[in-house]
């Protein structure tokens, strides 16, 4: 899972073109058979148009609108029947729901979501059941390593290469075997790899190279596969965590406007539109291991009210260290620890975990204090946060908005014990969707991951 290869110096060897080399030399089959219309020509052809939304934010959007069609066929209407299902678990009364999901096949773990963490816990597990019937993803071969089929497993971009080492791992239930039996289709491109393979700090075309490979492969696989003329890329999908990833999108216009991107720059002031797009957590794995979250310290034990360390990056951070730093013993608020100074430890015995956006709006404070059983405090602007359709945040979080940083202190000290030992006990209860494990588990990050692109794919909205 590590970035191989020589590092920098071996990126001279890799030519802009180099997908368009490894997709030539992929043997073309004889007949491309299937496709959309497999199995479809019995039947009328429906036409939608997908994600169209009324008043999402667009203010950002660069790129014309596309009038996207999605031509029906049998995987259409298996879709259709779990948007059905969906629906009726929504409607249905409450026991009705309950007996008709624990009698659906629900192999070992037999977690069943419940409690206030959820914004509608019947419709996230019918939404989730139906995934795990239906949801089979096809990850394009083309490409090779470094630039596609891997990317970083350590740091904080690590999700990025957790996932595709997830996705592309031959355990992964939701694999497609063949591309005609897919209702998903990932782009396996690492934006972090080709930022740190192919970007020169020095070129003055700053972005245009990586925009060109990311343009490259999208053309390799609409020409080669009928998938993404189909739909027009909308049943497909691209996941970064690095920040430029919104930018390199631009590559391609039907990739921007279509595409469902997973994104830890998901910042809605630069065209994110959380309705096509999803949040992909932030994870910091500085070495590459994979934790189990903790408890922390009991809520009695936590004498800290709030801490917070990371440096001066974007204006959120240099106001919050600017009010606070060195202020007032209850807010643990530094720019850097000393040595010795442990950063988990700290955070696992306050109350409170302040979570800034940084020089993006993502922070990896957010999956640190679940893990620590540290009530977070969201101060940023224009982010959804992960999973958002899911977890109701406003549950099991704090959030203040960057203006309100000088009274953090009254605020947090407003809220009562009683609700605090709430959020805390939400907080340890929303645990078991932010950890990693190899292989993927039920409701863990990455398959919470593939269901935000569930949701997308089918197109449709959980009730809150
Ligand atoms: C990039 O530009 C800086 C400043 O102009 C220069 O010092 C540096 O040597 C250049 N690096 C490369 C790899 O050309
Ligand atoms: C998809 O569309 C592009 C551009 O219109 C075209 O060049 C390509 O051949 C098409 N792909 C297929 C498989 O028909
Ligand atoms: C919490 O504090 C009490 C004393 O106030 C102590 O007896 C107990 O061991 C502490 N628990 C932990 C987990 O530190
Ligand atoms: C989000 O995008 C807007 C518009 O580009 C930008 O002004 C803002 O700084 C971004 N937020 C963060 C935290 O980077």
């Amino acid at each position: 899972m590590e970035r191989n290869g020589g590092g920098r110096a071996a990126t001279i060897a890799v030519p802009l073109i180099a997908f368009v080399i490894a997709a030539a030399a992929v043997v073309l089959p004889s007949t491309v058979s299937g496709g959309g219309r497999t199995g479809s020509h019995s039947r009328e052809y429906r036409e939608h148009f997908v994600r169209r939304v009324p008043g999402e934010p667009q203010k950002a959007r660069l790129l014309p609108d596309l009038r996207v069609k999605v031509v029906e066929g049998v995987i259409e209407e298996g879709l259709a029947r779990s948007r059905a299902a969906i629906r009726r678990a929504t409607r249905a009364p409450r026991d009705e729901s309950v007996r008709r999901i624990r009698s659906f096949r629900d192999v070992g773990d037999a977690f069943a979501p419940r409690g206030a963490i959820y914004r509608n816990a019947m419709a996230f597990h019918r939404s989730y059941v139906e995934m795990e019937r239906r949801m089979k993803i096809w990850t394009y071969q083309e490409g090779e390593p470094p630039l596609a089929h891997l990317g970083p497993g350590t740091d904080i971009y690590s999700i990025e290469g957790q996932f595709l080492y997830e996705i592309e791992d031959p355990r992964n239930r939701f694999a497609a075997r063949r591309p005609v039996e897919a209702n998903v289709f990932l782009l396996p491109i690492s934006v972090c790899n080709l930022v740190h393979y192919v970007y020169r700090l020095n070129t003055t075309a700053y972005l245009a190279p990586l925009r060109r490979l990311v343009a490259d492969y999208v053309h390799v696989v609409a020409e080669r596969h009928p998938y993404w003329n189909r739909s027009g890329g909308a049943d497909h999908v691209l996941v970064s965590c690095h920040d430029w990833a919104p930018l390199v999108s631009e590559g391609n216009r039907q990739l921007y406007s279509n595409t469902i991107r997973v994104l830890c720059n998901a910042n809605t002031s630069e065209g994110f539109r959380p309705r096509k797009d999803a949040t992909l957590p932030e994870v910091n794995l500085a070495d590459g291991v994979l934790r189990r979250p903790t408890f922390g310290l009991p809520p009695e034990n936590r004498t800290t009210l709030a801490f917070f360390a990371g440096g001066m990056h974007g204006e959120i951070r240099r106001s919050l260290l600017q009010h606070w730093v060195g202020r007032d013993p209850d807010m643990h608020v530094h720019e850097y620890l000393h040595a010795g100074q442990d950063y988990h430890a700290l955070m696992a015995r306050a109350r409170f975990c302040l979570c800034p956006s940084g020089f993006e709006v993502a922070s990896p404070r957010v999956v640190e204090s679940v893990f620590a059983g540290c009530v977070p405090v969201i101060i940023s602007e224009g982010y959804p946060l992960p999973f958002s359709d899911v977890p109701d945040w406003s549950k099991m979080s704090v959030t203040v908005p960057a203006a309100r940083i000088p009274e953090l202190k009254v605020i947090l000290r407003g809220v009562s014990e009683r609700r605090y030992r709430v959020l805390h006990a939400r907080v340890l209860q929303a645990q078991r969707h932010f950890v990693l494990h190899r292989p993927a588990r039920r409701f863990d990050m990455i398959h919470m991951v593939l269901h935000s692109i569930w949701l997308r794919r089918l197109n449709v909205r959980l009730p809150y």
